[in-house]
């Protein structure tokens, strides 16, 4: 290796620690990631996350929204409002959007119908560019909405950020319970919690059942039910303000992934408080 490859490596190893040193601060303040997360597209993942992130926020958390779909971000819009981000010297200041501190893609589109291509390195440098941007301050909760497939896009936000579980959206019908299998094992390999499975659609049209079934097949927690209704249509707020039974949806999702959460906490400390003990004696 010539001197001059040796500088650029040098360099280059550089950069990336601080892009690291970068991220690790603008997350440090975050207390709790969570994931929305299925491998198949239109399942409800946006809704969900939107959803959770503005009924967090009402309870009295702060909380974030990270729209991880770089692809085609839409959160904002299923959100409402027209709050936007501040750019300030080369930081993001999140928009304030019902509550919840929102950062997209979408928002530093020239245009909304614009297609964003990327390729795999691509991805993973806007993954990581929006990360150390962005400040976040003191979060209790990060909602992140994940890009739909089980490759590069929904891939690379699994590595850059480590979650502390995911929520795994499926359909009520047998084939969409499949790809979220598939959603969970990618989850599994990489050796992220699983806190649960939601069934979103459900009623008369779709039906009822792939969400318990696969709950009960992998022995997961099934985290409830979100009905088909018309009231999604209406852009201009979030569901879960808008009516009082989808809020009833999020207390009972709520009041099974808040236990979890703590006490997959409580086991995170216990390792380190006994390999303590250990070293002592
Ligand atoms: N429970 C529901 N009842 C009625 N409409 C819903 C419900 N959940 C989601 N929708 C609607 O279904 C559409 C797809 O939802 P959403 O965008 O959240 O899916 P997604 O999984 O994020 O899609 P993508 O994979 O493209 O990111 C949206 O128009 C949304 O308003
Ligand atoms: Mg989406």
């Amino acid at each position: 290796m010539s001197e001059d490859q040796k500088q650029a490596r040098l360099a280059q190893i550089k950069r990336q620690w601080e892009q690291r040193r970068a991220i690790t601060r603008s997350l440090g303040r975050i207390k709790t990631k969570l994931g929305v997360y299925s491998a198949k597209g239109g399942v409800g993942k946006t809704t969900v996350a939107v959803n959770l992130a503005v009924y967090l926020a009402k309870h009295g958390h702060s909380v974030g929204l990270l729209d991880a779909d770089i692809d085609t971000p839409n959160a904002p819009q299923v959100m409402g409002g027209d709050a936007r981000p501040a750019m300030n010297e080369g930081r993001i200041t999140p928009a304030d959007t019902f509550g919840v501190k929102v950062v997209s893609m979408s928002y530093f589109q020239q245009n909304a119908d614009e297609a964003i291509i990327m390729r795999g390195p691509m991805i993973h440098n806007s993954i990581n560019q929006f990360l150390q941007m962005t400040d976040w301050g003191d979060l209790d909760y990060l909602v992140v909405d994940m890009p739909p497939g089980t490759s590069d896009s929904p891939l690379t936000v699994m590595q850059v950020l480590t979650m502390d579980g995911f929520i795994v959206v499926t359909t009520p019908q047998s084939l969409a319970a499949l790809d979220a299998k598939r959603s969970i094992n990618m989850i599994r390999k990489l050796n992220v919690e699983v806190l649960g499975i939601v069934e979103n659609f459900t009623g008369d049209i779709f039906g009822t059942g792939a969400g318990p079934g696969l709950a009960e097949e992998l022995d997961l927690p099934f985290l409830g039910s979100l009905a088909l209704r018309a009231d999604y249509r209406d852009n201009s707020r979030p569901t879960v303000l808008a009516s009082a039974d989808v809020e009833a949806e999020y207390d009972a999702i709520w009041a099974v992934v808040e236990p979890r959460l703590a006490e997959l906490e409580a086991a995170a400390e216990e390792p380190a408080a006994e390999g303590s003990a250990g070293a002592a004696t």
